[in-house]
């Protein structure tokens, strides 16, 4: 485990729609030992707990859901689909469905350290993250990843459709008044067109390790104090 000035190491990935996000988190939790949160799932779980119960994300509340979420909501195979990318970026605009998954997030990984991706790590959930990175990448390089994904339903005008989702889902994120998809001002940028995972993964390991430095106060198993 990593200290920083008596704190857990935390790294914070955010970034818009298909950036890579995920892949790089996950890749450097398992590199560093710490554990993993894909805040999007915790969105994406409550747009499905709502149409699961015939609710629109777009157009009804979700706040009962986002309290009550559950492991198991969060492990749902059938979140990942475009309607619930959809339902998701609506109801993240919701302020109180946001302020209830906020401790959640935040305690993940208090005592530990983790690696978390999203939108708003760096910015309002851990805006003291030991380390920032902001991935992004270009609107034709995000389709193209996600149909490779298997998105897309492929035929005739599949990358145009992914394209169109991808912008529409960014502009909802960017524009909206709660928490909005932004860089923060302390965060590194990786651009990532024309980058394989494995050369994403050794740039933020460059990035991660100069910004330590010589702060890395300890690790394997000890202790802050
Ligand atoms: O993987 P992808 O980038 O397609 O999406 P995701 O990270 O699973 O996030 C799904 C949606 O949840 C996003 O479009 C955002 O609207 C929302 N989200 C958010 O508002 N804040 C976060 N920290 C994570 C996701």
């Amino acid at each position: 485990m990593y200290f920083v000035s008596d704190r857990p190491l935390i790294v914070a990935v955010d970034g818009p729609a298909a950036a890579g996000k995920g892949t790089l988190a996950r890749r450097l939790a398992k590199e560093l030992g710490l554990p993993y949160l894909d805040t999007g799932l915790l969105y994406r779980a409550v747009a499905r707990k709502m149409v699961l119960a015939g609710r629109d994300p777009a157009r009804d509340n979700g706040v009962a859901e986002a309290r009550t979420l559950v492991a198991e909501d969060i492990a749902r195979s059938d979140l990942r689909v475009p309607e619930i990318d959809r339902g998701a970026s609506a109801v993240a605009k919701q302020g109180d469905v946001r302020a209830a998954l906020l401790e959640r997030q935040r305690q993940f990984g208090r005592e530990t350290g983790a690696v978390l991706d999203g939108r708003d790590i760096g910015t309002i959930v851990f805006p003291d993250a030991t380390v920032k990175l902001f991935v992004t990448a270009s609107p034709l390089t995000r389709a193209e990843r996600r149909l490779l994904q298997g998105h897309g339903g492929g035929g005739a005008g599949a990358l145009e459709r992914i394209a169109a989702e991808i912008a529409a889902r960014d502009a909802q994120d960017a524009a909206r008044a709660s928490a909005p998809l932004k860089c923060a001002p302390d965060a590194v940028v990786i651009e990532t067109d024309g980058m394989d995972p494995e050369a994403v993964l050794r740039r933020a390991l460059s990035i991660i390790g100069t910004k330590l430095g010589s702060g890395v106060k300890a690790d394997i198993s000890a202790e802050p104090g």
